[in-house]
């Protein structure tokens, strides 16, 4: 992780003397310039939010308010890698359409903006009100990069800033740090959650290898409550991007907490990733539950097991009689984000989606669906109620309708102890794969010949896998597609996997190949903005 700043830092330093990263390395050079002659494609998602230009990397600071949602992110102006941490900003209606705004939070003479989070105010508990709007609190970590290169441990600090006109400007409080760095390296992403049941506020934060409780009631003064994490689950890189939310479990009136927490690298499928704990907390500690217990590094609590869904968080404020958890993540992975094949823009977001809590005997999951609100922006629709495969079989094409921008779905019925595989293939050689081993119980994406994939060895050289999660005989299978990007939501969303790629020309065709089976009640509909 420090290797990784300082070398982008490094640089950014580079950039003033009029050198870029890339001309410092001739080797990448060489790689970029030969990448970016294979294709004159437009890779932007049409409908997944990307910054108008420039470098993005994690959500941050997600409200809702007054009808609107808010979605902040890690944004680097002046370049499309990453660089000195802003805030940017985009909101929308209904979590799908975004409209970028100006940024909100530029670094100062304490350092850049890191992630973090914002809640809303409503009962003025930091005193920053007017008494006419509810303040908006961001928290946030101060990153130093003097401190850094000097090879200190304690430049990450938290710090706050307030906002009295809905998230549109923030004023840095005066007090800041909120929160001194004890000596720890890696000390950042706060998260806060209001918890009702303790009547006060909670904030988790990554420290290396585990995650930091801590609680206030003016959001000015934090106190630290506890720790968690240490030796529990995957531990392959540095523990990033925390969130913790209060969930109700589907079909009863239980409520749990659950601690998502991102770690780079280390993810289920190499690099970022993003894994969760299930688990009580009694205002200080929290306590994984007993299903939970002794879990080792390679468990299969992962929110997606894709490679391309990182330091993913949730919105506050969400109002009770909505009452959804709604998250979104970083598209993109730190193996290669620096380097894929996009040039005015650099990252998309996921799409946003509904996190719930189900409990199957005595194991709990967290199943993830596109939010509803996709269904809104309907073009054409394709529909068939069964499909014989034998052998190849063609399922759709771009006569039938635009597969480019779309979401597929169907199911398979009674599966049986074999490979069910299923290509999109666009107008040159390249295709995207993915499928069902019913046999192995695994599910697998292969974007190897999947158009550019040359930028970086981490891209095309694996095919990523996960664990089937149900036993139901049936299969249901829904792939969120846009331009660059597959979000695969198996068996209702119980194992997911996202991963984006580049193909030199975009999607036009559809196949599925298995040993004699019927793909049922397939539904594509073309998702279009206006
Ligand atoms: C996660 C992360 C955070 C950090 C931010 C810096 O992707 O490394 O831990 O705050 O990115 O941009």
């Amino acid at each position: 992780m420090k290797n990784r700043f300082i070398f982008l830092s490094s640089c950014l330093l580079s950039a003033m003397l009029l050198f870029s990263c890339k001309d410092n390395n001739k080797e990448s050079e060489e790689k970029t310039t030969e990448v970016t002659t294979q294709s004159d494609t437009d890779f932007r998602p049409a409908f997944h939010f990307t910054p108008e230009e420039n470098w993005m990397n994690d959500p941050n600071g997600m409200f809702f308010l007054n009808g609107t949602y808010h979605l902040f992110f890690q944004y680097y102006p002046d370049g499309n890698t990453w660089g000195p941490m802003h805030w940017g900003h985009a909101t929308s209606k209904d979590l799908i359409k975004w409209e970028e705004k100006p940024i909100a939070l530029e670094p100062d003479e304490q350092g850049y903006i890191f992630s973090g989070s914002a809640v809303v105010d409503t009962e003025n508990t930091s005193g920053f009100g007017d008494g006419k709007t509810p303040p908006v609190i961001a928290m946030f970590t101060y990153h130093d990069p003097k401190g850094e290169e000097e090879g200190r441990d304690d430049y990450q600090t938290q710090a706050i800033a307030y906002s009295l006109d809905e998230g549109k400007t923030f004023t840095k409080y005066e007090g800041n740090p909120v929160i001194e760095n004890p000596g720890i390296r890696d000390f950042r992403d706060p998260k806060i959650t209001r918890d009702e049941v303790h009547d006060q506020w909670v904030m988790v934060l990554s420290a290396n290898d585990q995650t930091m409780f801590y609680t206030s009631q003016n959001l000015k003064d934090w106190k630290l409550v506890s720790e968690f994490g240490r030796g529990i689950g995957a531990h392959g890189g540095v523990w990033e991007c925390p969130d913790f939310i209060h969930m109700k479990v589907e079909g009863s009136d239980q409520k749990k907490w659950v601690l998502i927490q991102s770690l780079n690298p280390g993810g289920f499928n190499g690099g970022s990733g993003t894994q969760y704990f299930v688990g009580e907390f009694d205002g200080k500690t929290f306590t994984l539950d007993e299903s939970m217990k002794d879990l080792s590094e390679d468990h299969n609590y992962w929110l997606d097991f894709g490679k391309d869904n990182y330091a993913g968080v949730t919105w506050t404020n969400i109002p009770e009689e909505d009452g959804r958890h709604l998250f979104m993540g970083w598209m993109s992975n730190w193996q290669y984000a620096n380097e894929v094949p996009t040039e005015t823009w650099r990252s998309a977001m996921t799409i946003a989606r509904e996190l719930k809590l189900t409990k199957t005997g005595e194991t709990y999951r967290i199943v993830s669906t596109p939010v509803a609100e996709l269904q809104k922006y309907k073009g054409q629709k394709f529909t068939k109620n069964s499909i014989a495969v034998e052998g190849k079989t063609q399922i759709a094409n771009s006569e039938d309708i635009d597969l480019s921008q779309s979401v597929i779905s169907f199911e398979i019925e009674d599966l049986k102890d074999q490979e069910y595989d299923f290509s999109l293939t666009s107008g040159g050689d390249d295709v995207l794969k993915f499928g069902y081993d019913h046999k192995a119980e695994k599910f697998y994406i292969d974007r190897s010949n999947s158009g550019l994939t040359g930028f970086n060895e981490n891209f095309g050289d694996k095919i990523s896998t996960a664990p089937r999660l149900s036993d139901d005989s049936n299969l249901e299978v829904k792939a969120v597609l846009d331009n660059m990007s597959i979000e695969l939501f198996f068996d209702n969303g119980k194992t997911v996997m996202t991963e984006i790629f580049f193909p030199e020309q975009p999607i036009n065709s559809f196949t599925a190949e298995g040993n004699d089976f019927s793909i049922k009640n397939l539904t594509i509909n073309e998702v279009k903005l206006n």
